[in-house]
């Protein structure tokens, strides 16, 4: 069975709490369930893990290469700062659908810019938590078609800066 790793960066864990009318009422608890039943119903081992730890989000994102089937990640703040996370998931070799509960477009716009949409296959903004099943349900998809997870690589051309 192939492996997905759904990361997610900082204060994804205030989920919940952290302004509800942006990013709804349930809790980090309830996306990881809702991964994890996606993730039976399409034949898919799912490892969902959150941190507020730069250096912990790259181990993880390192420790993927060789090993996983694609990675979900929700880097929240990272998404518009850090270059190191756009650095890893180039050297992880892994594809990668970059998830935004909220739609950051509408927002302010330092979320306009992403480090990390510059490395990955899609993009899911505003879907709310649903976005996460979105992209597990994307790459069951990928798998089911005759390319395949193996052959999809991150290695397309890059947007200019
Ligand atoms: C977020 C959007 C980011 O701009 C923000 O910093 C987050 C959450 C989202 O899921 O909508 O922490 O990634």
């Amino acid at each position: 069975m192939k492996t997905l790793l759904v990361l997610n960066g900082p204060n994804l864990n205030m989920l919940g709490l952290r302004q509800p009318e942006v990013y709804g009422r349930e809790t980090l608890a309830d996306v990881q369930a809702l991964c994890h039943s996606a993730g039976q119903r399409l034949d898919l081992n799912i490892e969902f893990h959150q941190t507020n730890h730069e250096g912990q989000m790259i181990d993880w994102i390192h420790q993927a290469r060789g090993r996983v089937a694609g990675i979900v990640i929700n880097p929240g703040a990272w998404t518009h700062t850090s270059v190191a996370i756009h650095d890893a998931l180039i050297a992880a070799e892994v594809p990668v659908i970059e998830v935004h509960i909220s739609n950051v477009h509408k927002r302010e716009a330092f979320r306009h810019h992403s480090y990390v949409s510059l490395v990955a296959q899609a993009v899911l903004a505003g879907f709310g938590t649903h976005g996460y099943v979105l992209a597990i349900n994307h790459f069951a998809h990928l798998q089911r078609t005759a390319q395949g997870l193996s052959l999809i690589h991150i290695s397309e051309p890059t947007r200019p800066y």
